[in-house]
């Protein structure tokens, strides 16, 4: 796709991946883009570049609108491989450009690059740099979600250029949020905005808070938000704010999740009773298999609800393996503010559900006791009991969702 000017000779040149399905183990079903962008004034400045493997695409972008040897200044807002592994392309072509980045950002850089030849400038919250009729602004976020990472704000034009955050793991041929409404639907880009939160951001969120509030701070008003993936936010870009604040205070919705696996579907049997209970409580519920489904979808249907039941099978005395493997990626998200019990069945000793109970409260949810075991296989008791149970854990969640 050519350059597309997002604001009088601010242009986005970036890079479109339609075929990205794993993006480093993060399932990306729709694709995703490498925004960067490209301002014409007095000093040409070049914000982020893209993944290695587009470094071609940016670069013929770039000479659509002007020769690259003439950019002054290349702002580097991250350094994580798809935003600045093409830095080494676009600097044999522009090798007098200067480089904006964090000091965070030149110290990892150097093990990506050898910086000897290139002048590197580094910046931190409340630097400017004048461009000709432009100010930069630049504003650290170190952690969000690198030690590197800040963001770029265009005074004059009210512009953040926001590096991952905001962001969107979509391919599409539209690149404004208001086209995207129109050819696709904005119910698509809110969930894909909770994915990449969910799966990228969760563990940031008091930092997400403390940084937007920063910004706020400093009277910044924001006309557009410019990610590095996905839609850039021109229409309202308030929508995404608040979306951010909402999530980093704990909101969501009421209702619970049942994410397990199973081996002889006894588990699974276990399922279908306690969605009954949860669902005749009033609450909303989602079923996830975890072998029949990428974990970034189930790790976002975890976030997408209050309440989350674990459904895993004794195997050897301990969780079933794909369970384990999702509590582990979780208590790596470090979620807040959400209840969790656990259910399942075993043959002889048992141990699963145990053991999950142990890994949940590691992770440092709220815990709804005692979980439930079955033996073999539910009975038509054992269904009720299952009953009974969705049912109650429903009841707590709801108490519990008071609180948000
Ligand atoms: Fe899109 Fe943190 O890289």
């Amino acid at each position: 796709m050519k350059a597309v000017e997002i604001k009088n000779n601010i242009y986005w040149v970036g890079a479109i991946d339609w075929a990205v399905r794993d993006f480093h183990g993060y399932m990306t079903p729709h694709g995703t883009t490498y925004n960067n962008y490209l301002i014409m004034d007095d000093d040409i400045t070049l914000l982020d570049t893209v993944k290695y493997d587009f470094a071609d695409t940016t670069i013929k972008n770039i000479q659509s609108i002007v020769d690259p040897a003439r950019i002054s200044n290349v702002i580097i807002n991250h350094i994580e491989n798809d935003h600045a592994t093409s830095l080494g392309d676009i600097m044999k072509l522009a090798p007098r450009a200067n480089i904006y980045i964090t000091e965070k950002g030149r110290k990892g850089l150097e093990r990506f690059f050898d910086l000897s030849g290139w002048n590197i400038k580094t910046v931190k919250t409340g630097d400017t740099l004048r461009i000709g009729k432009r100010t930069l602004l630049f504003i650290e976020t170190p952690m969000l979600h690198w030690p590197d990472s800040m963001m770029t704000y265009i005074k004059e034009e009210k512009i953040l250029i926001s590096q991952d955050a905001f962001g969107q793991h979509i391919a599409s041929a539209v690149r404004f949020d208001d086209e995207f409404a129109t050819c696709q639907s904005m119910a698509e880009l809110e969930d894909a905005v909770i994915d990449y939160y969910a799966n990228i951001l969760m563990p940031f969120g008091q930092l997400i808070r403390t940084k937007i509030s920063e910004v706020q701070k400093l009277g910044l008003d924001i006309d557009m938000i410019a990610p590095d993936h996905g839609i850039i936010w021109r229409n309202n870009p308030n929508k995404v704010l608040r979306m951010y604040l909402d999530m980093a205070g704990g909101k969501t919705h009421l209702g619970v999740s049942i994410i397990y696996d199973t081996m002889w579907r006894s588990t699974e049997k276990m399922t279908s009773p306690i969605m009954q209970g949860i669902k005749d409580e009033g609450v909303q519920c989602k079923v996830i298999k975890l072998r029949a489904t990428p974990m970034s979808v189930a790790i976002k249907e975890f976030w997408n609800s209050r309440g989350c039941l674990i459904g895993t099978p004794t195997l050897n005395n301990i969780m079933y393996p794909t369970v384990a493997e999702f509590l582990t990626h979780l208590r790596g998200l470090r979620p807040k503010d959400r209840m969790a019990g656990a259910f399942g069945s075993y043959g002889w000793g048992g141990g699963a559900v145990k053991e999950a109970y142990e890994e949940l409260k590691r992770i440092g949810l709220e815990l709804y006791e005692p979980g439930l075991e079955i033996l073999y296989r539910p009975s038509l008791q054992d269904e009720s009991v299952c009953y009974n149970f969705g049912r109650e854990f429903a009841k707590r969640v709801k108490t519990y969702h008071e609180k948000f």
